[in-house]
């Protein structure tokens, strides 16, 4: 059986996470592809909230096979507290969680380069999660990476680490005027997580192919969203991995082939956290209306995000970019009351309307969105269970969404618990 992909649509916090967990129950394996705990992925069961940064968002469901895959990053410190609090929430992971040994690792002097380098760019800079996330692509892409297998190899690791301190520190004490890190300190510290890692460690290529093969369902998670891809995202306000559907071939090993839908989750309108440029961004009233109804408060860093109407320009690109088969609207209880809703269907681009996203940065900071009204509606669909009893205006804005976009919506979920979600076609037929 083929696998499906989720894909987050706009600048990240689309809920992901909470998708991930409810369509978990059609799924046997789900695997994560990229980025590192500067994901937040927020789940809501039974009332009780859980926030995974590098777990994959199935691990609330008993028996299902959860794999961390290669093209992550991991801060081992964290993602064994995180081991740590899903155990406490109940869940057992032996033989369920599996992580990818060729997964690059986070190290500390990355934590310190990111920081350093955000200091440098000073009023240019990307407002970056902190956790590390560039410097370790970069370490993995420059050939100076850690691997979780090296990890794993004490005399290997150890070899690796003398040799990369010896550079790494050079750059802290020259570039960035900072102390220079300790071997036996790093090593000692890194050693330990090595020996609570290793149970989990696998060579997971097989592993997915096997489900496959066997009829299994996979569900690959992505992290962050399309806007932040390095490639078509707004570079350089992005992030550094493959955040596109895309990534879940590099990022677990699989052919293009064995894709079989992409399933890109959309929230109801736009937030973005960190800099750079956001076309339908709202600096006023209603922005401020957004986030404190949505809630809109980063994950990881409790950053407030920012908050803007729909963008389906943006939306389009996305669209074209992942591949998308299905839609998956959330959050659109956030704009119950509110008398009009805009939606962004074009741009002006000196002086001329357009249809397409700029790629290039400077044109992208130059548009004008071009906005449609849609009349809003009163009722809170947040207990809504179907299609039909949402009220006609929310209908009408969802129709109008996936006529923009140019494809069906399968779910709209109408609160961040697992059961406030309505099907309405198959994403996986
Ligand atoms: P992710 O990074 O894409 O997984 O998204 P986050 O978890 O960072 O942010 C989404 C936030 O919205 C979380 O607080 C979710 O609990 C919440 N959420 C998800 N879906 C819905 C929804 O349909 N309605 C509301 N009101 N909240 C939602
Ligand atoms: P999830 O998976 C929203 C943003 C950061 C910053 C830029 C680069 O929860 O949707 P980085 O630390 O990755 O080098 O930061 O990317 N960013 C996210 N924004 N959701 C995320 O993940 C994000 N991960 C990174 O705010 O603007
Ligand atoms: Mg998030």
């Amino acid at each position: 059986m083929p696998a499906f992909v989720v894909v987050g649509m706009q600048w990240g916090d689309e809920g992901k996470g909470k998708v991930v967990d409810y369509v978990t129950r059609y799924a046997d394996v789900v695997v994560r592809h990229n980025g590192g705990n500067n994901a937040g992925h927020t789940l809501m069961v039974g009332g009780k909230q859980t926030i995974l940064h590098l777990i994959p968002s199935g691990i609330l469901h008993e028996g299902k096979i959860c794999i961390i895959g290669n093209g992550t990053v991991l801060d081992p410190a964290v993602l064994l507290e995180e081991v740590d609090a899903v155990r406490a929430a109940g869940a057992r992971l032996e033989g369920r969680l599996f992580i990818s040994e060729t997964a690059h690792i986070i190290m500390p002097y990355h934590k310190l380069f990111d920081k350093a380098q955000e200091k440098f760019r000073g009023k240019n800079r990307l407002g970056t999660t902190g956790r590390g996330i560039g410097p370790a692509y970069a370490d993995k892409a420059e050939r100076f990476g850690i691997r979780l297998g090296d990890l794993l190899d004490t005399a290997v690791f150890k070899a690796k680490l003398a040799n990369l301190l010896e550079y790494k520190n050079l750059m802290l004490e020259k570039l960035f005027d900072e102390p220079p890190l300790c071997f036996d300190t790093v090593c000692d510290e890194y050693l330990g997580y090595a020996d609570r890692l290793r149970p989990f460690a696998a060579d997971i290529v097989p592993m997915v192919h096997e489900a496959l093969r066997a009829g299994r369902q996979v569900v690959c998670e992505g992290a962050q969203g399309t806007m932040l891809d390095l490639d078509h995202g707004t570079f350089p306000y992005v992030t550094s991995s493959t955040t596109l559907s895309a990534g879940a071939c590099s990022g677990i090993g699989l052919g293009p082939r064995d894709i079989k839908g992409v399933i890109g989750i959309v929230k109801a309108y736009t937030t973005r956290v960190g800099e750079g440029p956001f076309p339908t961004e709202l600096l006023n009233s209603s922005g401020e209306f957004l986030r404190e109804k949505g809630r809109e408060y980063g994950a990881t860093t409790g950053r407030p995000r920012r908050c803007g109407w729909l963008d389906c320009v943006q939306l389009r690109r996305a669209a074209m970019v992942n591949g998308v088969t299905h839609l998956v609207l959330t959050k659109p209880d956030v704009l119950g009351s509110l008398d009009t809703i805009k939606i962004c269907t074009a741009y002006e681009l000196d002086g001329r309307k357009t249809l397409e996203f700029p790629g290039q940065l400077s044109k992208l900071e130059r548009v004008i969105p071009l906005y449609e009204e849609m009349p809003g509606w009163t009722e809170d669909i947040s207990t809504c269970s179907s299609w039909t009893g949402l009220p006609a205006a929310a209908r009408a804005y969802f129709k109008r969404i996936e006529e923009l976009i140019g494809a069906p919506v399968a779910i709209v979920s109408v609160g961040p618990g697992r059961e406030q979600t309505i099907e309405c076609v198959d994403p996986f037929a």
